[in-house]
């Protein structure tokens, strides 16, 4: 018997599949450093943990309501004031399981079929098969590491159509750390207005921002962009929640109602319990972002500094998320086959670009403990010189 079309048009995440397959040959006993996970290797901060384990003592393990409850999503509202310059009332924010089923929300909301999405590679490795799940069509438009691996207003003009229906921005970037100034997106938002096309914002690396740059949320660079954007954000890489699975987005209320109603349909709302945890990690300290921070920017500067010593490969200074994407074209090598021979000969895991639309590069994540990433580094550094 024959499966669907629809899942006929997609894959399993490769990321996640290079991850598992790193996880199990640890299991194994071999001495794998794993630069492929996409999440902090911290633990979540204690009284987040506490906040939760109260909600179970206090039974607040019922249905909630679909959109997630009014104090979680008021205390969100009250974020994007302070921290976005977004005015998202309560309604208008969904909490969802994860970022990762916000984004699938806003695409199956906003596309459908004849329509086409512009999304700039290299691209978080989701994006393409969520718009194919929604009958739609990816319109991958390439970036350059000369410009940073960011999409010009330029370029998107370019790749416009009359079918164009949405644009994706993912500032700080995954897997290109890349992140937008307010000047740039400001561009981005004029020609998304001209011809009315939804913005999908993915901000879920708000928080990882170095250099003293500062993280803009394109809804907020004129009152048309706000009418137009759906901005998506998280607790995982902030607040290292991800096992939580706990997302959430803000959109116009058009947006949202579709929203609230697609997602009663299917996973109805986010684990309660869940939520009292996030509720307590935007309302109580957060100095455990900051000091996560900074201890991604110590690996982020020993990363790089070593990566560049490296004659074989190029990389560009990511500005955000914990990840670099190393150019590996000087080697005359699919990413496929670098990432398949580094796994094999030196016990490293990284992802290869092919994943996120670019062949000439590889992901690696610091996000794990220094000694990994020390001797990570130390197996590349031998393996290139093999090359
Ligand atoms: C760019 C980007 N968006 C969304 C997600 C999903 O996050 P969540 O764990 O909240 O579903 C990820 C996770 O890797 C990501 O890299």
């Amino acid at each position: 018997m024959e499966l669907s079309d629809r899942i006929a048009n997609i894959t399993p995440s490769l990321t996640l599949a290079i991850d598992s397959k790193a996880k199990a040959l640890r299991a194994e006993g071999i001495d794998v450093c794993n630069f492929a996970g996409g999440e902090p290797d911290f633990d979540t901060p204690d009284h987040i943990k506490l906040a939760a384990i109260r909600a179970v003592e206090n039974n607040f393990t019922r249905y909630t309501a679909v959109a997630g409850i009014p104090e979680l999503r008021e205390a969100i509202a009250r974020k994007f004031v302070t921290e976005n310059q977004l005015d998202y009332r309560p309604e208008e924010i969904i909490v969802s399981n994860g970022a990762k089923q916000s984004c699938f929300n806003a695409i199956m909301a906003c596309v459908g079929p004849g329509d086409e999405v512009i999304i700039p590679a290299p691209y978080w490795i989701s994006y393409p098969d969520m718009v194919r799940l929604a009958g739609a069509e990816p319109i991958i438009v390439p970036t350059t590491a000369a410009n940073n691996w960011k999409m010009t207003a330029q370029d998107f003009e370019n790749a416009m159509s009359p079918r164009t229906k949405m644009i994706v921005i993912n500032s700080p970037g995954n897997p290109t750390g890349a992140v937008y100034t307010k000047e740039e997106l400001r561009a981005i938002a004029e020609v998304a207005a001209d011809e009315e096309i939804f913005i999908l914002s993915d901000e879920i690396y708000e928080s990882l921002i170095y250099d003293d740059l500062k993280h803009v949320s394109i809804a907020s660079v004129t009152p048309e962009a706000r009418d137009l954007t759906i901005t998506v954000n998280g607790f995982s890489k902030s607040y290292a929640m991800t096992g939580w699975r706990l997302g959430y987005l803000g959109a116009p209320k058009k947006i949202t109602q579709a929203i609230e109603a697609l997602q009663s349909h299917s996973s109805s709302h986010a684990c309660s319990i869940a939520q009292y945890g996030a509720l307590a990690a935007l309302e109580m300290s957060q100095q455990c972002v900051a000091d996560m921070r900074e201890e991604f920017n110590i690996r982020r500067e020993y990363t790089f500094n070593r990566l560049t010593k490296m004659p074989q490969i190029t990389t560009v200074k990511p500005s955000g998320a914990f990840y670099m994407l190393v150019d590996i074209s000087k080697l005359g090598m699919s990413s496929m086959n670098f990432a398949d021979r580094l796994l094999s000969k030196a016990n490293v895991a990284v992802v290869p670009g092919i994943a996120f639309g670019n062949d000439k590069t590889i992901r690696l994540s610091y996000a794990t403990g220094m000694d990994m990433i020390k001797e990570g580094l130390d197996r590349l550094e031998n393996f290139c010189k093999t090359l």
